[in-house]
């Protein structure tokens, strides 16, 4: 996949997941999955199961390009699924301009989780504006530097 499509692939699902959400009933389609490149499979399995709360769908394919696995956060309607790959050729997954957006039921608590993880935390939450009201939205890394922009899911469809 190239980068591009992987970058755009990932606003297209913050916008799909919305609006899938707010009007479930017309669907003439669905973006199921978003792929990260990551270093350690293993690890960021871990991380996002064990951090953020996706669970494993027991889904693996491994292609001559990479070895992959499938999350997913538990329940009916709640997202994207992730597919974690990581590469057999060594590639740069560190540091891109890409991020995940999570909308959760208490913010701040994610956000610590994340700390707690070792992971650096690049917004607390609280401190941003926009148009001049301050908003909940906090912002972490996960293990590759990718962004992880946590939501409050009472503001799921409003922004
Ligand atoms: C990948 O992560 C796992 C779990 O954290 C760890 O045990 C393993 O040593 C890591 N592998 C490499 C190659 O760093
Ligand atoms: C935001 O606040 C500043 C300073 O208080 C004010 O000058 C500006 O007009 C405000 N902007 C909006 C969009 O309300």
């Amino acid at each position: 996949m190239q980068l591009s499509t992987l970058f755009l692939g990932i606003f297209a699902v913050t916008l799909s997941s919305v609006a899938a959400q707010a009007a479930p009933a017309a669907r003439s389609a669905t973006l199921g999955a978003i792929g990260l490149g990551v270093t350690n499979l293993t690890a960021s399995k871990e991380f996002y199961m064990s951090v953020l709360g996706l669970a494993d769908t027991g889904q693996r394919f491994s292609t001559p390009e990479f070895d992959e696995v499938i999350l997913k956060l538990p329940g009916a309607v709640t997202g994207s699924a992730l597919v974690l790959m990581q590469y057999k050729k060594p590639r740069n997954v560190a540091n891109l301009p890409i991020k995940l957006v999570f909308y959760v039921d208490d913010v701040k608590a994610q956000i610590e989780k994340i700390r707690k993880a070792g992971m650096r935390i690049t917004l607390e939450p609280g401190t941003a504006k926009m148009a001049n009201r301050t908003i909940p939205t906090g912002f972490g890394v996960d293990l590759d530097g990718y962004a992880l922009e946590i939501n409050p899911l009472s503001g799921l469809g409003k922004a």
